[in-house]
């Protein structure tokens, strides 16, 4: 059955011009069956946000949780999953489905050190039987993956570098990456630099600063590891437009500026006004990360430009947002800082 809805994404329906509010825009009929997500890990960051954009779009998106379910996500559109058990096939009725998008896992890199058996159980031999039984389904995985199969030793690794991870967490990426590629004909592997978002308590790296900042608490930043930092909405859009484009294979997925940790820290805190010596600039090594950190976590992703058009958003458009969404929550606290 045919629906009828306009949309901003560019997906690939039977299109139309039409004239509407004395403009020319397009009108998308699209066959609502033809676009079914379910993001496994839909309570995690990044799958929250996907979740919320593509519920815009009016399709239809289911999502998984394991131990927070969360209260953005309408309750008939989530369902329980721990990924340790084996009954996939209560996920619930698959059939429609025609992308899954792989969001779930333990993404702590220390932890997938520390508790290697575990992060490897969860993160490679239970993700490649969720896939496996994917592919029985005919779903087409989108497989979020990170810049940290590379071992951090070039600044902008292209799809064509050879991967050569040095973090557990790197490796298992790796690991499914690989069986991704030799069992799907079409699949999507992402590599993804920092993802940051811009909600107060999404405990993504500017917000974290800023929760600190605005307790007049110091913050500290490396000046010996390289960022390209991405915003979550920004990655969401590339995403749909990747699945929108029919694109099949793997894409780096970067922020659009690298810059060490420490420089990014400096532009946060003079774009909001707030007191530099509160910034503590620190060598890698004095984190408590437990396998030595890679240095450069930038990604060349020509070969995404070539395919999709982007829009990223500024930094400094982020970095306001966050503070827009602290000013509405603190109505009252803040007038000092710069002005919106
Ligand atoms: N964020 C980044 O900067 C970044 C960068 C590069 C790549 N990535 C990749 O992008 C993906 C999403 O990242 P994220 O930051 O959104 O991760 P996240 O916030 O840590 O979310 C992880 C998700 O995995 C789910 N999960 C954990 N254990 C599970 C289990 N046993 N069974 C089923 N689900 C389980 C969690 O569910 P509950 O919370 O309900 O327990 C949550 O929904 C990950 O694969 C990550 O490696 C992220």
């Amino acid at each position: 059955m045919l629906f009828e809805e306009i949309v901003f994404l560019r997906f690939h329906f039977s299109r139309k011009k039409i004239f509407k509010n004395d403009k020319f825009c397009y009108q998308i009929f699209y066959k609502k069956d033809d676009f079914i997500f379910i993001i496994i890990g839909s309570s995690g960051f990044i799958g929250k946000n996907l979740y919320q954009e593509i519920k815009k779009t009016g399709f239809n998106v289911s999502g998984t949780f394991n131990n927070n379910p969360s209260n953005t996500i309408e309750p008939n559109d989530q369902i329980y999953l721990d990924i340790k058990d084996n009954n996939f096939d209560k996920i619930g009725d698959l059939k429609n489905i025609k992308y899954a998008i792989l969001c779930h896992g333990i993404t702590n890199i220390n932890t997938c050190k520390s508790d290697n058996q575990l992060s490897y159980f969860i993160n490679v031999f239970q993700t490649i039987k969720l896939l496996s039984f994917l592919k029985q389904l005919g779903i087409t995985p989108i497989y979020l993956s990170t810049n940290m199969v590379y071992d951090g030793k070039t600044m902008f690794p292209t799809e064509k570098t050879k991967p050569a991870p040095i973090l557990e967490y790197g490796k298992q990426k790796l690991i499914v990456e690989n069986f991704i590629e030799k069992n799907f004909q079409k699949y999507l592997i992402c590599r993804l630099t920092k993802v940051f978002g811009v909600e107060i308590n999404d405990q993504t790296i500017c917000t974290s600063w800023f929760n600190k900042l605005i307790n007049n608490q110091k913050i500290s930043a490396t000046d010996n590891v390289v960022i390209a930092p991405i915003y979550v909405l920004d990655l969401v859009q590339i995403l749909l437009s990747l699945i929108d484009n029919n694109c099949s294979g793997i894409f780096h997925i970067s922020g659009q500026q690298y810059l060490s940790v420490y420089k990014f820290a400096c532009f946060f805190v003079k774009t909001l006004n707030f007191n530099f010596s509160l910034i503590q600039k620190l060598p890698i090594e004095h984190f408590d990360f437990i396998e030595p950190y890679p240095k450069y976590n930038s990604l060349d992703y020509q070969k995404l430009q070539k395919t999709i058009k982007i829009n990223f958003t500024s930094y400094e458009e982020c970095f306001f947002k966050i503070l827009q969404n602290y000013k509405e929550a603190n109505k009252s606290q803040l007038n000092n800082f710069a002005t919106l």
